[in-house]
């Protein structure tokens, strides 16, 4: 448990750094934009076994999964460059042919991770229920992109 939270405050750490670097972290977009759902996939482990009560709840560990969250959310949009369609990837086609809807898919996983951030960053620990209330809308956003956005292989 404990490795686990470690782990995702260097995934959360390693996200934010993409989101300030979108530029020189281009070169390998692919490369970069999986490790981000990785990093994501790790919080919603963490987050989403604390829901179920699968893993005990503790604040600093929900706040570590908001902020993996928030933290690809912010970020996430800035590694689908022209090109970066073949090789590699399990991003869908759809992500180029309609980008407008592409990016209002980003903002429905951007906003409740965002609102998340603000809540888990107020004064005092988050109980459970407010991580529940905060957590839970972002776990609901994977998989309308995944089945819009990402082919089966
Ligand atoms: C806005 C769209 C979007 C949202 C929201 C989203 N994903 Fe993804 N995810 C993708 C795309 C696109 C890929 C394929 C990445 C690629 O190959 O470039 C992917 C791939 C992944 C992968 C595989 C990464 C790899 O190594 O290939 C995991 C794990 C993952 N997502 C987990 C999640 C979880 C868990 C959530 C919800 C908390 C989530 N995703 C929400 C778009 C999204």
């Amino acid at each position: 448990m404990r490795k686990l939270a470690l782990a995702l405050a260097g995934g959360a750490a390693m996200a934010a750094a993409f989101g300030g670097g979108a530029a020189t972290a281009a070169d390998d977009p692919i490369q970069t934009r999986k490790a981000i759902m990785q990093s994501v996939g790790a919080a919603a482990g963490l987050g989403g076994g604390m829901l179920k009560g699968e893993i005990d709840y503790t604040p600093a560990a929900g706040k570590a999964a908001i902020a993996t969250m928030y933290a690809a959310s912010q970020s996430y949009g800035s590694f689908f460059p022209e090109g970066s369609n073949t090789g590699d990837t399990t991003a869908a086609p759809a992500i180029w042919d309609n980008p407008v809807e592409w990016q209002a898919e980003l903002e429905k996983f951007a906003s409740p991770a965002q609102a998340a951030f603000q809540a888990a960053g107020r004064e005092g620990p988050v109980d459970l229920d407010a991580f529940k209330a905060a957590f839970g809308p972002v776990l609901a956003t994977c998989k309308s992109c995944h089945e819009g956005y990402r082919v089966k292989r």
